[in-house]
């Protein structure tokens, strides 16, 4: 399973990049937002600098919401940096793009997925990635990690090749989960990774240890 960190900011990117377990990073317009990246060039900087950070795949957004504006926005983004995937959202103009890009040999992630219809499309139109926003399912009671679940059960029946990426991640939970399940990756904070290293049992453990290596070497 890979690990994508869903995240604008470079201190954390970086501090995931270190722990050895970083496998790409997700970004949104909200995300730049909150990081204070605004105007198109700042923005391309942004994920040029992403892109040297990791060495993996880097979702950039797209935020025309017609064809050609995707197209155009996308090639450019694509233009950018090998790393870089163009993300289009779910909507009829972007399952054309995802089609386009596909066609062209550009890395595509389908965002704002909410359906296993949804998802169907996005991998007939072949994009490489397809996003289900499961934390967002979940704030409004309907279960997101069965949505994980239609969506591996569907692309295993035909062999899509498109990786589930599970999006909208809020918690270590929601990572085992997507795991057992088989979500392909998985995009979520720095503090889901985190989580995943902890256990009182390993603490208490090793300050026994400790406390007993020095009395036999004191
Ligand atoms: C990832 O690609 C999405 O942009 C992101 O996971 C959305 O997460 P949120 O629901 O926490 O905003």
């Amino acid at each position: 399973m890979k690990f994508f960190i869903d995240t604008a900011n470079l201190d954390q990117i970086r501090e995931a990049q270190q722990l050895g377990v970083l496998d790409g990073v997700t970004t949104n317009p909200s995300l730049m937002a909150k990081e204070g990246i605004t105007g198109k060039e700042n923005i391309l900087k942004h994920y040029v600098d992403i892109c040297s950070i990791v060495d993996g795949d880097v979702s950039a957004e797209v935020v025309s919401t017609d064809f050609e504006g995707m197209v155009k926005e996308g090639e450019e983004l694509a233009a950018l940096h090998k790393q870089i995937v163009v993300k289009v959202p779910m909507i009829k103009d972007g399952v054309k793009a995802l089609k386009y890009f596909s066609d062209k040999g550009i890395k595509t992630n389908c965002t704002l997925v909410f359906s296993a219809g949804q998802a169907l499309l996005a991998a007939k139109a072949g994009a490489t990635y397809v996003s289900p926003f499961i934390g967002r399912l979940d704030d409004i009671s309907t279960d997101g990690l069965n949505l994980i679940a239609e969506i591996r059960m569907i692309y295993d029946n035909y062999g899509f090749e498109t990786q589930i990426l599970a999006a909208s991640v809020r918690h270590t939970m929601h990572v085992i989960d997507c795991a057992k399940i088989g979500s392909d990756v998985m995009t979520g904070p720095l503090s889901a990774i985190e989580g995943l290293l902890k256990h009182p049992l390993t603490d208490i453990g090793l300050e026994k240890f400790l406390a007993d290596y020095k009395k036999g070497n004191a």
